[in-house]
Parts: C-alpha cells; structure tokens; sequence
C-alpha cells in the first residue's frame, strides 16, 4: 500500500506555491476525458482566461501546454528557432542559463549576454550586445528566481524590435505575481507554469504567441510541442495526446481565482507582502540579494547571515515549523535562501509565520 503524505508544508520556496481549498477541491471534480465535451469548453475558458492574464494582444494563441514550465519554454523555442538562426540570451542566472541551452539544442547560435548574479540586466547593455549583430531571437528571463531579480521587459523589447528580432520571454516565476502585459511591452511570445504565481499545481505550462510570432514559426521538430498539431487539438478538437483533467480543472480554478482577484490587486497584493517581508529582514539586520529597484515580490533571495548554518536552518524549519523554503542555486548554494511568497502563498500571515520560524531556528 501507498503511503500518502498526511500533514500540511507550508510551500514557501521556489516553487511550487501552496494551492487554495477551491484549486485543491478542482483537482478531484470527477473525471472527464481530454476530447469530453465539458472538458473542452474547460479548456476553452482557460485559454481565454490565460490571454487575459497574459495580457496577450489581439490575435495572440495562449493556452496551456501539458509538462512543467520547462515544457513551456520548449514548446516557444522549437516552434521559432531554425538552425542557424543567432540568438541573443541575457543569462543573469540559473534558468537564464536553461533558455541558451534550449535554443542551442533547436540550433540555434547562441550569443550569452551575461550579468552578474543578483543583478538585473541594464537595457544599455542589450543594446550593445546587439550594436552590430543580425539577431532574430532575444530571449530573457523576467524573473529568475536563482537570484530573485526581476529584469525589464519593454526597455528590452523596444531594443530587439529597433533590430527586427523576436522576444521571447521567460514568465515562470511573474505570470500572476508581477506586473507582465505582453501587449504593452511587446512581448511576441512567452511561457510560464501553473505551480508558482497562477496558484494552481504543477503539470501545465502556459504560453502565448503573439501574431508578431505566429507570422515567424518554423516547422517544428518535436512532435510533442508542435504548436500546428497542438492548435489542431486546443481548436480542432482533433486528438493530440491526452490532456489531464485534474490539472486542467485546478489551472482554470486557479485562473479563475486570479481574475475575480483582479491582476491589478494581485500584483499589489504580491508587491505588499515581499516589502512586508523585506521589513521583516532588515529590521533583523538580514538583507536581499538584488538592489531594491531590482527586486522580484514573487521570489525573495535572502543572505544567509554571518554564523547561520545554511542548510541546518532548512531542514529545521522543514521540521520543527512544517515550512519549506528553497536553497541557493549554482554559485549561490550555500550563500541564499530562497522564499517564495507567491500565489496563494503571498500572505501577511505567511510572512510573519516564515520570520518567526526563521527567528527560532537562527536563535
Ligand atoms: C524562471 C524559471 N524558468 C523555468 C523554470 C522551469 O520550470 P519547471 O521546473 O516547472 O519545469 C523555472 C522553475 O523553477 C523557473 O523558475
């Protein structure tokens, strides 16, 4: 016999974010097979939902692709990239890292710009990576959440489009969390997951192609993530593979949730409680990893301060305070914690729960 877990963690980490009783209730409504009539007019209001949130512009395809955000980001770059075609990445961490090696694996040749961990990528420097090469993708992270830093979208948009190049971004750890409008910054196309921000468990990715990028796809090498073949199940109703229904069921709880929020409130409700938390930091003498300006309200990366046993203080809040927080990532293990305050985890009581528990480990 199975042995199921039988007591709550609270997910403050990276991701995924905790679920609300409404997207838990969704994930056992009863079932319904990926081609059943009420299942489609599901993923219908999810796709339409998800343009919302998206901000997608008029025209634009979003929906969700079946994996984790990684599926997502697959699923953009294989429609789009052709070998041979040049690629300018900003790597300003551990999943800016993944994008080039994504293109790189569709063939792409990958220019890195690389930016200091902890820090944002200034716009200037895009531009200069760009002064004189023929780029037809530049590809970003919003926010990257091995260091917590939020990059700007439009600046950098703007700048690849002076260039004739498509923008492809990275919205995993943003979509619901953090002020992201495609349409106004000129995003062509982008992906996300459902575990973090939208509040719902992992297992979907969603992603919107702008018609600016729909006009620019390439015939796609993996069958799997073919948006024609993809589109010809999502609108066609035509088999594909077999979509899940318990997790198309708590995304469009979750989007549902998220839109009678309202995103505007939402994003205020993320920005109030990271500055909560920050407070809550510097008033312990702790600080965050990015400068203010370049903080992320989704993802906060926390000095582990002088004295404190990095890993000690995880497994013992995991323990003695059932709350999860995540570990730094590459040259930053050992260095950060990293708190999620995301979805339905972006609480005051959550912020004061995750200072007290940290208070009593560290005493
Ligand atoms: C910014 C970013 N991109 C991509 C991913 C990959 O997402 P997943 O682990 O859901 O495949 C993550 C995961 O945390 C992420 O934070």
């Amino acid at each position: 016999m199975s042995v199921l877990p039988s007591t709550e963690v609270l997910l403050l980490g990276p991701g995924p974010s905790p679920v609300s009783p409404r997207v838990g209730a969704a994930l056992g409504a009863p079932a319904r097979s990926h081609l059943d009539p009420e299942f489609m007019a599901i993923l219908d209001d999810a796709r339409a939902r998800l343009a919302r949130v998206f901000r997608a512009p008029a025209g634009a395809i979003a929906s969700a692709v079946s994996g984790t955000g990684t599926s997502g980001m697959e699923t953009v770059v294989a429609n789009l990239t052709e070998t041979g075609m040049c690629v300018l990445v900003v790597v300003t961490g551990y999943f800016g890292e993944r994008l080039a090696q994504m293109f790189e694996r569709y063939g792409a040749a990958v220019e890195r710009l690389r930016v200091q961990w902890g820090r944002a990528v200034d716009p200037a420097a895009v531009a200069y990576a760009m002064r004189d090469g023929q780029f037809d993708i530049v590809g970003w992270v919003h926010v990257e959440t091995s260091t917590g830093v939020v990059n700007p979208l439009a600046e950098i948009a703007a700048i690849a489009h002076e260039h004739n190049a498509l923008c492809v971004v990275d919205a995993v750890t943003s979509l619901g969390a953090m002020p992201f409008d495609a349409a106004a910054s000129g995003i062509d196309a982008a992906y996300s997951c459902s575990q973090k921000g939208l509040g719902a468990p992992s297992g979907l990715a969603p992603v919107m192609f702008a018609p600016s990028a729909l006009a620019r796809r390439v015939r796609c090498r993996s069958f799997y993530f073919d948006l024609d073949l993809l589109e010809s199940y999502w609108i066609g109703r035509k088999y594909h593979h077999t979509m899940s229904a318990p997790l198309l069921f708590a995304l469009d709880a979750a989007l549902c949730e998220t839109e009678e929020e309202g995103l505007d409130a939402r994003w205020q409700r993320h920005e109030r409680h990271h500055l909560k938390f920050a407070a809550g930091l510097a008033a312990r003498g702790w600080s965050l990893l990015p400068e203010p300006a370049a903080r992320a309200w989704s993802l906060n990366a926390v000095r582990v301060p002088e004295g404190a046993d990095e890993a000690a203080v995880r497994r013992r809040l995991l323990a003695e305070h059932r709350i999860e927080i995540g570990a730094g990532l590459g040259p930053l293990a050992g260095q950060i914690w990293r708190v999620g305050l995301m979805g339905a985890g972006s609480t005051e009581a959550n912020v004061t729960a995750v200072l007290t528990a940290l208070d009593e480990v560290t005493r």
